[in-house]
């Protein structure tokens, strides 16, 4: 079975003017990883959890929508000896040809989607990918700056109607602002019971081309791991094996 968006219903009955929008197969999980503010950690949030799904025994691949590259350059300086986690890089403004690239990948359990900074410039085009979402993850840094502008965008998640949760990242659990922000967070949306804190290894790994679970005593793992099982829980999907 196909799973299309397209003048047509999509798999959860919204009907859209889109093109026609394909991936296959039906039975991938999609998470996008969006949100109102740039620089939260979208693509960090991506890779992450494609390493931890990949180790964990999932076929995992990712698109990369942002036309600045930053998840399709991070794989550029990945080892060679690292697990290969398939990767589709095509602008937003083309979604169809990312759906279709990603389609062509074969059988996946999971498709993680990066998506460009300033996601209120196209709202057509993430309307669309919306659609397409079994779960659409929100990072957010925990500054008054940061919570504004993730609260407006959920506000746009939670009318399109897709499952949803905000995720703190970049967090300073001792700040008194971490505790404001899961107020402000838990009064606009979901919040994923997990955070992840500002740690250096998470910045090593990402110039590396590494995720935290590859990384040896790196800090963040726990948060990382956290995150992750939330979405799979969230999404239904069983993981063979624990990382
Ligand atoms: N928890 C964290 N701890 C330390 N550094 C982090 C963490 N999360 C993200 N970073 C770093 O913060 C920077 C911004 O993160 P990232 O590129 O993932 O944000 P983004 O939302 O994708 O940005 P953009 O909107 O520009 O696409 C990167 O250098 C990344 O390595
Ligand atoms: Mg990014």
């Amino acid at each position: 079975m196909r799973r299309t968006v397209g003048g047509k219903k999509s798999v959860r009955g919204a009907a859209t003017d889109a093109v026609n929008t394909t991936i296959q197969p039906s039975r991938a999980k999609i998470i996008v990883c969006s949100s109102g503010k740039g620089g939260s950690g979208k693509t960090c949030l991506t890779r992450n959890l494609a390493v931890f799904a990949a180790h964990a025994g999932l076929r995992v691949a990712t698109i990369d929508l942002d036309p600045q590259r930053g998840l399709t350059n991070w794989y550029a300086v990945r080892p060679g000896e690292a697990v290969a986690i398939p990767n589709v890089a095509v602008p937003l403004s083309n979604l169809d040809e990312a759906m279709r690239r990603a389609g062509a990948l074969g059988d996946l359990d999971l498709v993680i989607i990066d998506t460009p900074p300033g996601v209120d410039a196209s709202p057509a085009e993430m309307r669309q990918l919306l659609l397409l979402a079994d779960f659409v993850l929100v990072p957010t840094g925990q500054g008054a700056g940061d919570l504004r502008s993730v609260v407006e965008w959920m506000a746009f998640i939670r009318r399109e109607q897709r499952p949803s949760a905000f995720v703190l990242n970049l967090t300073v659990r001792s700040a008194g602002s971490f505790d404001r922000a899961k107020q402000r967070l838990i009064e606009a949306g979901d919040l994923c019971p997990f955070d992840i804190r500002l740690y250096e290894s998470i910045r090593v790994s990402d110039e590396i081309g590494l995720g935290v679970a590859e990384m040896k005593g790196a800090n963040g793992l726990s948060d990382v791991r956290g995150v992750f099982t939330f979405a799979m829980n969230t999404l239904g999907l069983k993981v063979p094996n624990d990382v």
